[in-house]
C-alpha cells in the first residue's frame, strides 16, 4: 500500500519510517527544503534512538523516500496521513490548526485518487469535520474519508512505542475508512496489538484525555512526594504501595521536577480551552497545570536552598546536570531546566551545565547559562551539583572525582537516581525528591 505522511517531524518521520518497514511504500513529505535535503543525506533533523538506521534501511529497500511536494507525494496513495505540528496559539493556549487546515486544503486541491486522510496530528474534538469540510469544499472528484489516529509515541522510546503500542486506536465514520486503516496497520493487528474503532469525535478526545490522565498522575506523586518531604515518608516507597493496585498501575509514578515536553504541556491546556469553549470545566487538569508550572519554580529553589538560600547564593555557582526534558531527546520544549536555570540566575548564581545531546537547542534558552563539554567540566568548582534529567551517563557518576573538582559535595537529586545512604556514606549533602 502506498502511504503519504504530510510533516516529517517527529511524529510523521518516526511513523513514516516504521510503516516503511512493515514493508509499506512510503514518501514523507514536509516544506522544509533543508530537512528534506538532509533526510536525503542520511542526517536526522531529530535525535531519537534506532531513527537513523531505521531510516537508511528502507532506503535503501527501496520503501521509502522524501519530497517537499505535496502534490507529487500525494499521488497514487491510498492513505494520505497529516503529521503537521500543532502548537499551542500565542496568546490563548489553544491548539494552532493552521498548519493542518492549510495541508487539508492542499490535498483537497491536488487529490487525484480515492483516498483515506488521516489526522495523526493531536488536534482538538472537531478538526476531523471541519478538515472533512475543508477537502469537500475544493470538491475533489473522487471518493475520501477523513479518519482519526492519533499516536501516543513517546520521545526517546518513539519506534519501540510505534511498533509496539499498547492499543492503536481510530475513529472513523464510515467502512470505507475503517477497511483502509485494517489495511495500514494490517502487520500491527496480526502482532496482536489492540485496534480499537471509535467515532472520530471520541478519538480525537481519547489523545487529549490519555495525556491530561498521565500529567495527573505525574502531578499527584509530585505533590505525594512535597507531602513526603514534610512528613518523613518515602515517596518511592508510596509510589511503589499504589502502584501495585491494579487499578492504579505502577507507571508513571516517578516523582520528579515536573513534567515538559512538546506534549502534556501543550495538550493540557488545549484541553482546557476546548473545556472553556464547550463550558464543560476539568477542573482536575486545571489544577495540574497549575501545580506543574509552580513546581518548575519551586525546583530551582531547592536548589537555592542547597546553596545555602537566596540570600547568600549571588556568585556561588551551581552545575546542571541534564537540561532535556527527559533523557534519549535533545528536545528542550517545555522542560523545567529552563525555569530552574532561570530561578538560578535570577539569583545572582553561576551556571554551568551538561547534557548529552541538549546543549545546542538549550544554549539560546539560557544565555546566561555555560555549557561545558562533559559532567565533570560543569562540576569543578560548584557550590552544588544538580541532576535535573536521568540520562544513564549521571548514574554512575565517578563520585571520588564529583568530590574532588566540586568546592563543595552538594548534590541535589532532582530524579532520585541515587539512594540517600550511599551518598550520606560517600561525605555528600545529598537531597532528593520526596525522600524525607
Ligand atoms: C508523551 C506521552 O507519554 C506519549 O504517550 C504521547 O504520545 C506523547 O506525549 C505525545 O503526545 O506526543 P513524551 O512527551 O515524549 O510522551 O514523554 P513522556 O515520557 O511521557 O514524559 C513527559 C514528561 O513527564 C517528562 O518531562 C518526564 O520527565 C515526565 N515524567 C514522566 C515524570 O516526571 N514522571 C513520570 O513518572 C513519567
Amino acid at each position: 500500500m502506498k502511504i503519504a505522511m504530510v510533516g516529517s517531524g517527529y511524529v510523521g518521520l518516526v511513523s513514516g519510517a516504521c510503516f516503511a518497514d512493515f514493508g509499506h511504500d512510503v514518501v514523507c513529505i514536509d516544506k522544509d527544503q533543508g530537512k528534506i535535503d538532509r533526510l536525503h543525506a542520511g542526517v536526522m533533523p531529530i535525535y531519537e534512538p534506532g531513527l537513523d538506521a531505521l531510516v537508511d534501511s528502507n532506503v535503501k529497500a527501496g520503501r521509502l523516500s522524501f519530497t517537499t511536494s505535496l502534490a507529487e507525494g500525494i499521488q497514487g496513495a491510498s492513505a494520505i496521513f497529516i503529521a503537521v505540528g500543532t502548537p499551542s496559539r500565542r496568546g490563548d493556549g489553544h491548539a494552532d490548526l493552521s498548519y493542518v487546515h492549510a495541508v487539508a486544503r492542499e490535498v483537497g486541491e491536488t487529490l487525484a485518487n480515492d483516498a483515506v486522510v488521516v489526522t495523526k496530528s493531536t488536534v482538538p474534538v472537531g478538526t476531523g469535520d471541519e478538515v472533512e469540510r475543508i477537502i469537500r469544499d475544493c470538491a475533489p472528484s473522487h471518493r475520501f474519508a477523513v479518519v482519526s489516529n492519533p499516536e501516543f509515541l513517546r520521545e526517546g522510546a518513539a519506534i519501540g512505542d510505534f511498533k509496539r503500542p499498547d492499543r492503536i486506536v481510530i475513529g472513523a465514520e464510515d467502512e470505507f475508512g475503517r477497511d483502509v486503516m485494517r489495511e495500514v496497520y494490517r502487520p500491527l493487528f496480526l502482532n496482536e496489538s489492540p485496534i480499537l474503532f471509535t467515532s472520530r469525535r471520541s478519538s480525537e478526545l481519547i489523545k487529549y484525555a490519555a495525556n491530561a490522565f498521565l500529567a495527573t498522575k505525574i502531578t499527584f506523586i509530585n505533590e505525594m512526594a512535597d507531602l513526603c518531604e514534610k512528613t518523613g515518608a518515602n515517596v518511592q516507597d508510596v509510589a511503589r504501595g499504589i502502584g501495585m493496585d491494579g487499578r492504579i498501575g505502577a507507571k508513571f509514578l516517578h516523582a520528579g521536577p515536573g513534567y515538559g515536553g512538546s506534549c502534556f504541556p501543550k495538550d493540557t491546556l488545549a484541553l482546557l480551552k476546548t473545556a472553556e469553549d464547550y463550558d464543560s470545566p476539568v477542573r482536575i487538569v486545571e489544577a495540574v497545570v497549575k501545580a506543574n508550572d509552580s513546581r518548575k519554580r519551586a525546583m530551582g529553589r531547592k536548589v537555592l536552598e542547597a546553596l545555602g538560600g537566596m540570600e547568600t547564593a549571588r556568585g556561588k555557582k551551581a552545575a546542571l546536570l541534564g537540561l532535556t526534558f527527559k533523557p534519549n531527546t535533545d528536545d528542550m520544549r517545555d522542560s523545567p531546566a529552563i525555569a530552574i536555570a532561570q530561578t538560578l540566575v535570577d539569583a545572582g548564581v553561576i551556571v554551568t551545565a551538561y547534557d548529552p545531546e541538549g546543549m545546542e537547542q538549550a544554549s539560546p534558552l539560557m544565555p546566561d547559562v555555560t555549557m561545558c563539554d562533559s559532567p565533570y567540566a560543569a562540576i569543578e568548582g560548584a557550590d552544588a551539583v544538580a541532576i535535573v534529567t536521568e540520562w544513564d551517563a549521571f548514574r554512575a557518576l565517578d563520585l571520588d572525582r564529583v568530590k574532588a573538582l566540586a568546592h563543595r559535595p552538594v548534590l541535589v537529586d532532582l530524579r532520585n537516581i541515587y539512594r540517600p545512604d550511599d551518598m550520606r556514606a560517600a561525605g555528600f549533602a545529598y537531597s532528593s525528591i520526596g525522600r524525607g
